[in-house]
């Protein structure tokens, strides 16, 4: 047999930076009460939300995207032609073909990089966290650029009182490169698609096409909700176990932000220390989807909540349902 060679590459790989952007527009829990019988004291207490950020004239996905990418580029303090891939994460680019990480790439001025767009809801950073250390760690890249970014408000339907006031848009960008030491955990991840009708889209844009309605989101917030407080907890507890780690041994904790209360089971089930810091973006951002770890990330650290060097755990779940998670360290 003929011996074909193999790509080989660093023994690990860490996150070197990390950037986000948030749409101008303020959203608070006052506005939506026009479109939904509901109140601020409700949607606060059900799940943390107080307002979330859509996008304004002029702003989209592309520039959300871009925006998140050029900070991390310029934050890792890399040459950026040495960026071989660009992976970006989102259900909210609404072209079939083609992806829009060519495009990116092409804009962020690395033209020849491998590109492409993934879709895993809101795990797609952690799955794509997950195939940027593989790629770096197999020599098929020197450096990933992972973006995830999301325009969640032109798929919410505003007369859904289940989800009107959950979204929020924006977009997160790290950089993924060789290390010396592992700053990337295994990834603990799956799907459940016996469960794909939880969290639906409502129309194909087949049927949009032909009755002009576009499609929106629709989703079952108990049955989620359940999942998130059982399987979930099981499988975040796991990434800390396949990390080799104790809860002792966590600075730093960035669950997918879909809901404060999902947050304290999670905690309660981890029984992680006091010490450690609690992402609660979705105080001021709603869940941003792929997004929102990223930008939790980065909100953590310009705030000095968290520093570079920490041990931080992370965890996606959402439509599919998918999950992702693992243990990384800050950059
Ligand atoms: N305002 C006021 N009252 C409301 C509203 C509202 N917007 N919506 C429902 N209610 C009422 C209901 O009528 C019901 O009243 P009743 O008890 O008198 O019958 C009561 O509130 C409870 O209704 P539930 O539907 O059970 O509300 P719940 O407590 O489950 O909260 C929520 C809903 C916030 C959506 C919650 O289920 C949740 O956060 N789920 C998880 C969301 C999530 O994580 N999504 C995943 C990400 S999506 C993605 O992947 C793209």
């Amino acid at each position: 047999m003929t011996e074909i060679k193999a790509s080989t590459g660093p023994k690990y790989a860490r996150i070197y930076s990390v950037g986000s952007a948030t749409p101008s527009r303020v959203i608070d829990n006052e506005f939506l009460l026009q479109y939904i019988d509901s109140s601020d004291e409700w949607i606060t207490q059900r799940t943390g939300i107080k307002e979330r950020r859509w996008v304004a004239e002029g702003e989209n996905i592309e520039t959300l995207a871009m925006e998140a990418a050029s900070k991390a580029i310029e934050r890792a303090g890399i040459d950026r032609a040495e960026i071989g891939a660009v992976i970006l994460s989102t259900i909210s680019h609404y072209h079939q073909t083609p992806a829009l990480a060519p495009k990116l790439a092409y804009q962020l001025g690395i033209p020849d990089a491998a590109a492409y767009d993934i879709s895993a809801a809101c795990a797609g950073f952690c799955y794509g966290l997950a195939q940027a250390e593989a790629i770096v760690r197999a020599g098929q890249a020197t450096y990933v650029l992972l973006i995830a970014g999301e325009v969640i408000s032109e798929i919410t339907n505003l007369e859904d009182r289940g989800t009107a006031f959950l979204f929020g848009d924006g977009a997160g960008a790290v950089i993924v490169g060789p290390s010396e030491t592992n700053g990337i955990g295994p990834v603990v991840w799956g799907s459940d698609g016996g469960q794909e009708g939880v969290i639906w889209q409502t129309a194909d844009w087949h049927t949009a096409v032909e009755t002009g309605v576009f499609p929106k989101l629709g989703m079952d917030g108990r049955a989620v909700f359940k999942w998130a407080t059982s399987f979930i907890a099981r499988a975040t507890k796991k990434c800390l176990d396949d990390a080799g780690l104790t809860p002792d041994q966590l600075d730093v904790f960035i669950p997918h932000q879909a809901n404060d209360r999902i947050t304290d089971t999670l905690l309660r089930y981890l029984k992680l220390p006091e010490t450690v810091v609690v992402a609660r973006t979705i105080r001021q951002l709603g869940n941003n989807s792929a997004a929102t770890v990223p930008m939790a990330m980065d909100a953590l650290l310009s705030s000095g909540e968290a520093s570079s060097g920490q041990t931080a755990l992370i965890i996606g779940f959402g439509a599919g349902l998918v999950y992702a998670g693992q243990v990384i360290t800050l950059p």
